[in-house]
């Protein structure tokens, strides 16, 4: 296979993968296998950030995009995965800060400050991989109806707080933002 067959290929299959996944995904995220593979400064640029369409996204719903190499989960949550977050007693935390790269590094994880925050508190957007060994937790299990790591049982609650297991880490917040109404920047 030549060099331009296998570049062809790698473009390919990450176009298909961006479209079963996220609907929609800005170019800077389809951009990145064809630099990755020549010249690792500009890719290192062009994966600081990835738009994502969520218009689709409807309450209880979600989507995985990717994002540096790793899933990033948007999560539009209910009311009800909403409320059971607020609940909860910052007492009650494993892992009480709120791991959030759009706050400051110590704040605590309170439901507000590990979502997208006022007026968007309905979106979580999380690193999808599990703080114990990496595995990617599913999504809407486990007892707290948040996140669940089946690799070593990691239960994450409906703001992706670890909650029971081994992992040490609330799941990360991602640098993100809002760039429209429907269009979030992750990076
Ligand atoms: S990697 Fe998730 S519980 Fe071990």
């Amino acid at each position: 296979m030549s060099a331009t067959d296998s570049t062809e290929h790698t473009r390919r299959d990450f176009l298909y993968v961006a479209t079963g996944v996220a609907g929609a995904v800005g170019i800077a995220g389809v951009a990145w296998p064809f630099i990755d593979q020549m010249r690792p400064d500009a890719s290192t640029r062009a994966l600081a950030s990835i738009q994502v369409d969520v218009s689709g996204v409807e309450p209880g719903m979600s989507l995985t995009v990717k994002w540096r190499g790793r899933p990033v989960f948007i999560r539009n949550r209910t009311e009800k995965e909403i409320e059971e977050a607020k609940a909860v007693a910052l007492a009650d935390l494993k892992d009480p800060i709120a791991r959030n790269a759009n706050i400051a590094a110590d704040a605590p994880a309170t439901d507000i400050d590990r979502s997208a925050g006022e007026g968007k508190e309905n979106w979580l957007v999380m690193v999808g991989v599990c703080t114990h060994l990496g595995c990617v937790p599913l999504g809407q299990a486990g007892d707290f109806g948040g996140w669940f790591c089946p690799c070593h049982g990691s239960h994450y609650d409906t703001a992706g707080r670890i909650r029971k297991g081994p992992a040490p880490e609330n799941l990360a917040v991602p640098t993100f933002e809002f760039v429209s109404d429907t269009v979030i920047q992750v990076g």
